[in-house]
């Protein structure tokens, strides 16, 4: 192999959502210098919102990614109930609550039986062929059909709300357009006890076998970082409001209850030439020192308790699987995904007993008394942020989304990067390293649609780039 020439390509990441492409860029010495998660497809959303009228706004962005509608629409109400200057309804404070609650449940589900149990349960080195939802039903049919029917669990939870699976425009500036049916209520409750029962087994499989990947966690996406999410003001695990915090790698809280619309000041965007992705940062810790992670593992790490029993057992358990430091390996967003399920059955629970549920009182009506508003939650994959500029009709004339990938891009490329220089040797990217950068930026649950604003799925290829800029060497499988 000559020293220039070769190229290399990482073969399609199948199981993420979106599409994207990775290179790796080597020094004289042949150690890798830098490594980039490039999103090259730009669809230009928040342009395309301009004047629109702000009551649209749920239905539209809740049509940005068709992976997860729910999160932008609850963020996009909550930015129309700032701009109205409500306080909407106890009722449907509560029923958005749900509706967020069973998007936690089927999203964790997919990514944990679906996109992940794969490597976890067949192994990273099995037949790629096999190493899929089908490969895991043949092999693990029961585990394969329990997240069939948990993600089933959370996805009747949004419909009995919304009333159709995808898309549900049901959230509006100011309330929802309508509460739980009681038929509804009595079938969502009559599932709870099997949801729960498969939510325990998949953690306790997860403790069970997370000790077969030492070397992935290690090595896939450990490093020390900041977090970031929301909290309910005495510090408790929140997943819809609350105020958010910032901690960091040791566990010091450095950001405390800030008001989710002074988000800028704790966070700046930057822009890089080949990404359309930005990369949001820690503002006082400036770019890329700034680098903070979202999601799953944020959270737990963030909250000192979670609202409910079997939930905060196992936060205790997670937590002190680094000693009461905060857990900085982006493997364990499984794990922390794993306890989100059960907090989110669990308080779903609470909830479906709440008499408000099926309240009719459930909107505020007014009109324009802002000129912008923020809405803030906690979406799967992590914080959510939409805000908006509207004129004095409710026109708008300026929107900026931050998602939670955004948020995760400099985690997730500093993962790619760990994961080269790990494996990366001579030049070459050895058989096995595909399934494993795969399964590291995999841990995040990328939403590449939504950060992309695109619809569809696209290969993800890695190139490796000797110091002059020349390919070195290509991977790919079919
Ligand atoms: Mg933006
Ligand atoms: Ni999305």
């Amino acid at each position: 192999m000559t020293k220039k020439g070769r190229i290399l390509t990482i073969d399609p990441v199948t199981r993420l959502e979106g599409h994207a492409k990775i290179t790796l860029h080597l020094d004289d010495d042949g150690q890798v210098a830098d490594a980039r998660f490039h999103v090259t497809e730009f669809r230009g959303f928040e342009k395309f919102c301009e004047g629109r009228p702000l009551w649209e706004m749920p239905g539209i962005t809740g049509r940005i990614c068709g992976i997860c509608p729910v999160s932008h629409l609850l963020a996009s109400a909550k930015a129309g109930d700032d701009i109205l200057a409500v306080a909407i309804p106890p009722a449907a404070d509560k029923l958005r609550r749900l509706m967020n609650l069973g998007q936690i449940i089927q999203s964790h589900a997919l990514s944990f039986f679906h996109l992940s149990a794969p490597d976890l349960l067949l192994g990273m080195d099995s037949d790629p062929a096999k190493r899929n939802v089908f490969g895991l039903m043949a092999a693990e049919p029961k585990i394969a059909r329990d997240g069939i029917r948990l993600r089933q669990f959370g996805q009747e939870v949004i419909e009995a709300l919304g009333g159709k699976k995808i898309h549900p425009s049901w959230a509006v500036p100011g309330g929802v357009r309508a509460p739980l049916s009681e038929e509804s209520r009595e079938r969502l409750k009559a599932r709870l006890p099997e949801a729960l029962r498969i939510a325990e087994e998949a953690l306790e499989l997860f403790r069970k076998i997370s000790g077969r990947f030492s070397e992935e966690a290690d090595a896939l996406g450990n490093f020390p970082s900041l977090f970031l999410g929301l909290v309910t003001r005495d510090g408790g695990w929140e997943h819809y409001d609350g105020v958010l915090r910032v901690m960091d790698a040791e566990g010091a809280i450095i950001a405390d209850q800030v008001d989710p619309r002074e988000y800028r000041t704790l966070i700046a965007e930057a822009v890089e030439p080949w990404s359309y992705l930005k990369f949001p940062y820690y503002r006082k810790h400036g770019y890329p020192d700034g680098a903070y992670r979202v999601g799953p593992l944020a959270r737990l790490n963030l909250c000192e308790r979670m609202p409910t029993p079997l939930a905060e057992e196992a936060r205790r358990e997670f937590r002190r699987t680094a000693g009461d430091k905060p857990v900085t390996s982006s493997f364990f967003y499984h794990y922390a995904r794993l306890v989100e399920i059960i907090a989110s059955v669990e308080t779903a629970a609470t909830l479906l007993d709440d008499p408000d549920l099926l309240s009719s009182h459930v909107r505020a009506e007014a009109g324009i008394n802002r000129t912008s508003g923020v809405g803030v939650s906690e979406a799967p994959r992590g914080t959510l942020f939409h805000d908006y500029q509207v004129d004095e009709h409710g026109l708008i004339l300026k929107v900026n989304l931050i998602i939670a990938t955004g948020q995760n891009n400099l985690a997730m490329n500093r993962t790619v990067l760990q994961a080269a220089r790990h494996y990366i040797r001579n030049r070459k990217i050895p058989e096995g390293f595909l399934n494993r950068i795969e399964a590291g930026v995999r841990a995040f649950d990328p939403c590449l649609s939504c950060s992309t604003h695109a619809f569809g799925q696209m290969p993800l290829q890695v190139v490796l780039f000797g110091p002059e800029g020349e390919t070195l060497d290509e991977r790919t499988r079919e």
